[in-house]
């Protein structure tokens, strides 16, 4: 069945040929995109519907998310708004309450924050291990994860349970909870922060997944400067999340790398942290990544659109580098920058229409639901 999406005010491609096309329309073939062009020169199609001039663009890659959770962290999000500090350990309290949850219980909480993210125009979405911290939970969180989500990331090392001394605990992840999680996820991830992880630490869990075929990410420089940065380029990380507090040298080695710089700023508002600075990434060729980080502590918004708008009107990105950031710039944290964040003739029909004539109004009507329908591998999800 081959579907036409015509009349077209803007589609947004991110293919270096295409770019931006007015008046332009599609043909979605079952799964994948078969043709993009002029709607004066469209095929005919099974189907025909016409966008009425509306924006289009690659539905939001979500490269970045914690959605294996249960519990609720309001009373600390209600203590920093009054002054008190994010801490790495705020993460225990989600790891009891994980603990305590049934798989169902687990289950839904993956399945509704999947369906809140698509409802606004995400169409793929890596998640994370990381609130289990034992072999059990660490690998049920993966295979529910891995029900719901197109990615799954294992990051048993997000944190040092309490009980455990940090060294020991490493040994447990790259040992016996690699070897359980590993077969279920593709990437591995470490929590390379004071607090958390040091740099040896980081890079022993790092090793220890590429040793077993994972690739490689890392959470880094979000409270402090720090090795996570310098780790992520020397380890050929994919990606390295936060970049809050980068040294002209951070800046430097990403931009040398094929390591993304995925940045956060729905975090950074959350955590009461600077906005990054995505101009000096860009100006320095590194490539960016927008994500939401959507997780109970320091991020609870699936909203791609708010990080878009928050990268626009706060950190001086153009709103085409943020709509890139958030489609092609997560599709290339993942490694898949051909198939999704694109649209191209053979790319992966996700497509997200916007209730607007461009992309500009993402930033100029910030907080508003512009999301008019969202095209999932083909079908329509929104
Ligand atoms: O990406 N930085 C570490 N992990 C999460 C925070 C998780 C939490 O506070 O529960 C993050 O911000």
């Amino acid at each position: 069945m081959t579907l036409l999406l015509t009349d077209i005010g803007e589609l947004t491609t991110n293919t270096d040929n295409l770019g931006t096309l007015t008046n332009a329309a599609l043909v979605i073939d079952g799964t994948r995109i078969a043709w993009v062009g002029p709607t004066s020169a469209a095929p005919a199609a099974d189907t025909a519907v016409s966008l009425g001039g509306r924006a289009a663009l690659p539905g939001w890659v979500d490269s970045h998310t914690h959605l294996a959770f249960a519990g609720d962290r309001t009373e600390e999000f209600a203590a920093r708004m009054a002054g008190a500090a994010y801490r790495a350990g705020g993460i225990a309290t989600t790891v009891s309450a994980t603990r305590s949850a049934s798989d169902a219980q687990l289950s839904d909480v993956i399945a509704r924050h999947v369906a809140e993210a698509v409802s606004q125009g995400t169409t793929y979405i890596e998640t994370k291990t990381g609130y289990g911290l034992d072999v059990p939970n660490e690998l049920r969180s993966a295979q529910l994860a891995g029900s719901h989500v197109d990615e799954v990331t294992f990051l048993g090392a997000h944190l040092v349970p309490a009980g455990w001394d940090a060294d020991s605990y490493v040994d447990l992840v790259c040992g016996e909870m690699l070897d359980a999680v590993a077969p279920h996820v593709r990437w591995i991830d470490v929590f390379c922060e004071t607090g958390a992880f040091d740099a040896s630490q980081s890079r022993a869990v790092l090793a220890a997944g590429a040793a077993r075929g994972l690739g490689l990410r890392v959470h880094g420089n979000q409270l402090d400067y720090g090795p996570g940065v310098r780790l992520a380029v020397e380890m050929g990380a994919a990606s390295v999340d936060h970049c809050t507090y980068l040294t002209k040298s951070d800046v430097d080695d990403l931009s040398s790398s094929e390591t993304v710089a995925t940045l956060l700023p729905a975090c950074d508002l959350s955590t009461r942290q600077p906005l990054p600075d995505a101009q000096a990434l860009l100006n320095a060729g590194a490539t960016v990544a927008l994500a939401s980080n959507c997780n109970p502590g320091s991020s609870y918004t699936t909203s791609m659109a708010f990080c878009v708008a928050t990268a626009v009107l706060q950190m001086r990105m153009s709103v085409q580098e943020a709509v890139r950031a958030a489609t092609w710039g997560g599709a290339r944290a993942l490694r898949r920058e051909n198939e999704i964040g694109i649209i191209k003739p053979g790319a992966r029909a996700d497509v997200h229409v916007l209730d607007a004539p461009s992309i500009t109004h993402l930033a100029y009507r910030p907080g508003v639901p512009l999301t008019h329908s969202v095209y999932r591998a083909g079908k329509l999800a929104a």
